[in-house]
Formats: structure tokens, C-alpha cells, sequence
């Protein structure tokens, strides 16, 4: 069994990564030091977040200072500390976006999901947050989920987009 699901106090219900499938990653890159970003990206990919015993073995296999690891893992924004949904959604906010009504789109999916910018629903489908830029501008408003751009959304978009995703 490759993960194991742990339930928060609050019902949050999240993914946890066994030793025995971090270990597997670990040696794929033969234990050496400098893969230790890769791992944590492997690690990010499929667990949804780095939860701080996946970051203590790690650091232990690789023989990297657990502090050293620990910057790492909170300097990027590709990792989270945090339990992640499913389903990651980016709302840009950027200026190009703000005028083309990116506000509009943002509203439609708090509604819809019942969560914040910089929250996870409780059945960990959506995790949700504001952006500055994505890059294409000319898509404005630009959402994002799980990586795949929806560029020109309308609000009956946004619904139609979201209520795709299990
Ligand atoms: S401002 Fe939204 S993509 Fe650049």
C-alpha cells in the first residue's frame, strides 16, 4: 500500500506517504545529496504535500541537516507543508486579470467550493489560491487547475470547468 490517509481533528481527511514508497524514491536517485530537491518534487507530485516525517527521512537517507531540508521544502512554491486537495486551483489577480474580471471568477469558485484563497475544502477536491501573474496575460481571466490553463473564463465557465473535476 503506498500511502496511508490520516483524519484531522478538524475532518480534513489527508494523504500520508508511507516510509517504504519514500524510501523507493529516495534510492531511485541512488541516496546521493544533490537530488534532494528532485525528491521532494517526486514526493510533492504524488503525495499532494510534504508532511515533516517524509521531510525527517529524507534528510536522513540523504545525510542533509533536517534544517537544510526544511528551507528547501518552505523556499519553493512548488512544495507545501500543508495538506493539499485533489484538485489545485489558481485564480490570477494580476492586473490584466483584475480588469477582465478575474474578481467574478474568483467569487464563482469560493461559492462553489465553499473554501478561501489559501484553503482546502474538507473532502480534499479543491485547494484554492490567488496568484499575481501566470504568464498569459492575453487569456485574461486566467484560471488554473492542476496546471491546465482556462484562459477567458466566463463565470457559467468557471461552474462548468470546476463541476468536471471528481
Ligand atoms: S495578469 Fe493574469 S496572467 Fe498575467
Amino acid at each position: 500500500m503506498p500511502s496511508t490517509y490520516w483524519t484531522l481533528g478538524c475532518g480534513l481527511l489527508f494523504k500520508y506517504m508511507n516510509t517504504e514508497r519514500i524510501d523507493q524514491i529516495i534510492d531511485r536517485y541512488k541516496g546521493e545529496a544533490s537530488s534532494l530537491i528532485q525528491v521532494l518534487l517526486e514526493i510533492q507530485s504524488e503525495n499532494r504535500w510534504l508532511p515533516k516525517l517524509a521531510l525527517e527521512r529524507v534528510s536522513e537517507k540523504l545525510q542533509i541537516p533536517l534544517t537544510r531540508t526544511m528551507h528547501i521544502a518552505s523556499f519553493y512554491k512548488a512544495f507545501s507543508l500543508v495538506p493539499k486537495g485533489r484538485h489545485e486551483v489558481h485564480i490570477c489577480m494580476g492586473t490584466a486579470c483584475h480588469v477582465r474580471g478575474s474578481k467574478r471568477v474568483l467569487e464563482t469558485v469560493e461559492d462553489l467550493t465553499g473554501i478561501k484563497a489559501g484553503e482546502t475544502d474538507v473532502e480534499m477536491k479543491f485547494s484554492l489560491e490567488t496568484v499575481n501573474c501566470l504568464g498569459c496575460c492575453a487569456l485574461g481571466p486566467v484560471m488554473e487547475i492542476n496546471g491546465k490553463t482556462h484562459g477567458n473564463i466566463s463565470v457559467s465557465e468557471t461552474k462548468a470547468v470546476l463541476n468536471s473535476y471528481e
